[in-house]
């Protein structure tokens, strides 16, 4: 039965994503060697690769392969918060101890008590809770804010980062006493464009997890799109490739995917000069361009990027409202609402819109 084969909640989805595993190229299956050998210490490791490269994914590895699996692992983004609310996030803290703390919670470090804490982005630790995350790993027990009391706890600290932290050490943002405590062992995650042959394994292992999500029997590949996918360069790394094969698939016609249904971004002129913003993250270049849209104090920013979200979303499925749906996370009532306002579906009079080809045959004259 198909359905059984789909994962019936998204807890499920994440852990499938989370257990399966390629290492292909000779330079992955050294990494994975050498993290079989380091996962079952307790030594602190050190993952250092750009953003998509699989960092969490090494990490939650480490994690199941060490006497800890059964207990929990905690993964935190240390660039996400506010320098006061990273402390009391890390460390818990006690009833009263700031405006707003109304009752006492635990911090990351207890929750991950007997487990493994995963601290992301750790060059984002702004300094003063450097010093205290020193603290911490070295008398092995955590203070919550607002309380004298030390917690006593056993956590194994595996830390990631996407820039070298000694260029950090060196402008005075980083510890040095600090990343030495953190750097037990390091592994390097490489770019995917310099271990390409994970390329294709990584793609079919891709077109396996969403095909069965998506209800697929089988997805077939064309050599000029194998050929195109393993001379891409992936700026973005696995994640983008993981991102180019649901997409691929969410538009793609007849269960086989050709070159033409690839949608891979040309070299980007950034790229060319050798720029430091070529490996930009997407998130910071939509940034940039909300901040034209605000510094051109528009009006109605927001329904005009919706409305050029769902748009683009909707042309990029090809005028199919369910596929809209799924990629933009939305309910096809939503859609078809949005569809309806942004004045790509017209009401009562005709209920599916006219073909894209014909759509953009009327745009070119
Ligand atoms: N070796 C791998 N095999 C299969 N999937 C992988 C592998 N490495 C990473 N991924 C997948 O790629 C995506 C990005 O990985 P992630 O660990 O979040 O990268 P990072 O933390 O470096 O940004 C995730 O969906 C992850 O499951
Ligand atoms: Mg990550």
């Amino acid at each position: 039965m198909q359905l059984l084969t789909l994962p019936p909640n998204p807890t499920l989805a994440t852990s499938i994503r989370a257990t399966a595993q390629v290492f292909e190229d000779p330079k992955s299956r050294a990494l994975l060697t050498h993290l079989q050998q380091v996962a079952p210490s307790e030594a602190s490791v050190l993952i250092i690769g750009e953003t998509g490269t699989g960092k969490e994914l090494v990490a939650r590895h480490i994690h199941n392969l060490s006497g800890r699996r059964d207990r929990p692992f905690v993964a935190v983004n240390c660039g996400a918060f506010s320098e006061s609310l990273v402390e009391a996030e890390l460390f818990g803290h006690e009833k009263g101890a700031f405006t707003g703390a109304l009752g006492a919670k635990a911090g990351w470090f207890e929750a991950a008590d007997g487990g493994t804490l995963f601290l992301d982005e750790i060059g984002d630790l702004p300094m003063a809770i450097q010093v205290k995350l020193l603290r911490v790993l070295q008398e092995r027990e955590v203070v919550r804010l607002g309380s004298r009391k030390g917690i006593p706890i056993d956590v194994r600290v595996l830390a990631a980062t996407n820039v070298q932290l000694e260029k950090a050490i060196n402008a005075g943002h980083f510890r040095e006493d600090l990343y030495y405590r953190l750097n037990v062992v390091t592994l390097q995650l490489p770019a995917l464009r310099e271990r390409r042959g994970d390329i294709l394994p990584l793609v079919r292992h891709f077109i396996g997890t969403y095909g069965r999500r998506l209800g697929f029997e089988t997805v077939g590949l064309s050599d000029a799109a194998a050929r195109k996918l393993a001379e891409y360069d992936w700026p973005g790394n696995i994640r983008e490739l993981e991102n180019v094969i649901h997409h691929t698939l969410l538009v793609c016609q007849d269960e086989r995917i050709e070159a033409a249904d690839l949608r891979l971004p040309g070299l980007r002129p950034e790229r060319l000069d050798g720029g430091a913003a070529a490996d930009e993250p997407l998130e910071a270049q939509l940034e940039r361009a909300f901040l034209r849209l605000f510094s051109e104090r528009r009006s109605h920013v927001h329904e005009q990027v919706e409305s050029l979200l769902v748009r683009e979303a909707y042309q990029f499925c090809h005028a199919n409202q369910v596929h809209t749906s799924d990629l933009l996370g939305l309910s096809r009532n939503i859609v078809r609402a949005r569809l309806i306002a942004a004045g790509e579906l017209v009401v009562n009079k005709r209920r599916t819109p006219a073909p894209l080809a014909s759509r953009i045959v009327r745009l070119s004259i």
